[in-house]
């Protein structure tokens, strides 16, 4: 489903800055999705849309990248895939709900914010400080040209309407990466 919400457009910069820059739109949303007061369905579908392509790009593209650089660790660029999954899987359960002014709804959200903003602080601290430390800045901006090209694409050709976000959720179960949903601490 596409979003009448603007998720923004840019077509270049360092990867960092652009990756930060929908982080901040990320918490935006969310904001406005706790609001009783906005249109939380045209808002849930927005944040969709946003999530899964900016997540998309950043396994794809991303994380590769920083590990052939040895800035993370297979390790940290698979929990940042499992995070991903859990932050899709809160999604599920918002975008699944009919009403969205009951006490369900609001819950869901809660669950949303709680994956969703443990997954920007840890990828802020565990993956962009070393990105910025161990990259330089002409790979970060061949980096970000690449990022914005693919998250543009994935929001342009529509990548989380309810059927594509169960699917997502379905893949992820498959694979394994919402298996020891209680040992997220690290
Ligand atoms: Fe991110
Ligand atoms: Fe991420």
């Amino acid at each position: 489903m596409t979003s009448t919400i603007d998720l923004g457009h840019f077509v270049s910069g360092d990867v960092i800055d652009l990756i930060l820059t929908d982080h901040v739109r990320f918490e935006s949303l969310l904001r406005q999705l706790r609001d009783s007061s906005s249109d939380r369905d045209a808002v849930r579908r927005a944040f969709a849309e946003l999530h899964v392509a900016h997540a998309t790009a950043e396994e794809e593209l991303v994380y590769p990248k920083l590990r052939t650089k040895r800035a993370i660790t297979a390790h940290e660029a698979e929990h940042g895939t499992e995070e991903h999954a859990e932050g899709n899987e809160a999604l599920l359960a918002v975008l699944e709900l009919k009403g969205t002014d009951t006490e369900a709804f609001d819950d869901a959200v809660e669950e949303l914010c709680k994956a969703v903003n443990h997954h920007l602080a840890e990828e802020e601290l565990t993956i962009l400080n070393p990105a910025r430390d161990d990259v330089g800045l002409q790979v970060r901006v061949e980096l970000g040209e690449a990022f914005a090209k693919r998250r543009n694409e994935l929001i342009a050709q529509g990548c989380a309407s309810l059927t594509q976000v169960r699917a997502i959720v379905r893949d992820a179960e498959r694979e394994g990466l919402l298996d020891d949903e209680d040992d997220d601490e690290d």
